[in-house]
């Protein structure tokens, strides 16, 4: 088997494509501002020897092969020096058949991906290990992150096991209590600023040059390159056979980037003989990228961006020139939902036994209208990712089956699927009574 990749920072912009070396630390091109991606040469195993050396290594107990990440290491190999790693065990994420959510979606069937039974819950981590490697390699000691709570828990929780130091910027109140509880628990230093992701996200850039701090947003590159291995694992657990559609939500456009990335290479390395098409689901008070999507032209922002889904709750998208081509050359679309449809989508994939947080039930609210517009067929192959466990948001969960949830503006969600605690007393006549 033979290999020999060289591994370069270049600019995603086409009319630039700036090159640079793998160890500078660039978030954006100095020549023209673009977003930067990891890109690889050389020579490279054959599709089949990839395809069995992953399977091998599933026999494997080394670290890197028991990392449903680092699995996959050739499909990513921008470390000089795998010493550099470090992992949580992350990946290795089920396939999960919910027949009951497929009925709900307007499909025969419908395959998750569940993302939430990563390390920390969500599908950060594999971008996280990534990203906390390359800080390791670069020979940082603090790294941070703005986020709407699940890059800051896996952040708290890479940086703790790589000996970082973590500083970690949050928008006051509009996390969920449990991503707050990890990054205080993992011991990252936490800042609650008062005001939103895109403002904090603007805030922290001029702190990190002035501080020579390490940023592990998704717009570092490294964190894009480890989450392409959701792609690659899911496809590896499909026997390569790509579905025809693979449907994820959609905040700061990370994810998509990297999906998309992934599975333009894997077509191109051999592993894949067909581009499944990528649908990215936003939540309507959040969703520029729908907008510009549908409309064309620049990305408005929106300014005061709304969703229980807080996961989400982004108005200005950092990643989103790489994510329109990604949808775009996938042939993919982009849809938006409303609170009480991703709220009634959520209890559907919780009545499933799978359960996910708020911003995960997206993809199923938004397969809903797909299926109803006649864009996605019923008999469709359609995988959905879950992007985060159902623990994430247990607050929102009590007030949808309580009746007490509403939108930040005041309207009510109706608990459509609502599942009522009842008080009993302790008297076992009248508990058999009422269960009669
Ligand atoms: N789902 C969940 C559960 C998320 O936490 C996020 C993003 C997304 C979907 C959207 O992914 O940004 O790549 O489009 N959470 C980030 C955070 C912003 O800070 O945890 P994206």
């Amino acid at each position: 088997m033979s290999s020999s990749v060289q591994a370069e920072l270049v600019c995603f912009e086409a009319s630039c494509r700036e090159r640079f070396a793998i160890t500078d630390v660039l978030y954006n091109c100095p020549k023209c501002g673009g977003l930067m991606e990891a890109v690889y040469s050389g020579t490279r195993p054959s599709a089949g020897e990839l395809r069995d050396l992953f399977r091998q290594r599933r026999l494997s107990n080394a670290p890197l092969d028991t990392s449903g990440v680092w699995r996959y290491r050739e499909l990513f190999p921008f470390l000089n020096d795998n010493a550099h790693v470090v992992t949580l065990r992350e990946g290795n994420t089920p396939l999960l058949d919910g027949p009951l959510a497929a009925q709900y979606g307007g499909l025969d069937k419908i395959t998750f991906k569940h993302q939430g039974f990563n390390p920390t819950g969500s599908f950060k981590d594999n971008g996280m290990t990534c990203g906390a490697s390359q800080a390791r390699r670069l020979g940082m000691k603090r790294v941070a992150c703005v986020s709407t709570g699940n890059t800051s828990a896996s952040m708290a929780a890479y940086a703790a096991a790589a000996g970082l130091e973590a500083l970690i910027f949050l928008p006051h109140g509009n996390i969920s209590f449990g991503k707050l509880a990890q990054a205080l628990e993992y011991g990252a230093r936490t800042l609650e600023v008062e005001a939103n992701f895109d403002q904090i996200l603007a805030l922290v850039r001029v702190l990190a040059e002035r501080l020579g701090i390490y940023l592990l947003n998704s717009m570092n590159p490294f964190r894009v390159e480890g989450q392409k291995s959701i792609v690659f694992e899911m496809l590896d657990q499909r026997d390569w056979n790509p579905p025809d559609w693979i449907v994820l939500p959609g905040g700061n456009l990370g994810n998509t980037s990297a999906f998309g990335k992934a599975l333009r290479e894997a077509h191109e390395l051999g592993l894949i003989a067909k581009m499944p098409r990528l649908a990215v689901i936003q939540a309507e008070g959040a969703a520029p990228f729908h907008e510009m999507f549908h409309k064309g032209g620049e990305l408005h922002a929106v300014t005061n961006p709304e969703t229980l889904a807080t996961a989400i709750r982004i108005g200005d998208p950092v990643s989103w020139p790489k994510a329109l081509h990604e949808v775009r050359s996938s042939c993919g679309t982009v849809e938006k939902v409303t609170e009480q449809e991703i709220a009634d989508a959520k209890a559907m994939i919780g009545r499933a036994g799978i359960g996910c947080e708020p911003a995960s039930a997206a993809t199923l609210a938004g397969i809903r209208k797909l299926t109803a517009a006649g864009v996605m067929r019923e008999d469709a192959d359609v995988v959905a990712v879950l992007t985060g466990n159902v623990l994430k948001d247990p607050d929102y969960i009590y007030k949808y089956h309580t009746g007490k949830l509403e939108t930040p503006s005041g309207v009510k969600i109706r608990s459509t699927f609502g599942n009522q605690p009842i008080v009993v007393p302790n008297d076992a006549d009248r508990i058999a009574a009422l269960l009669q």
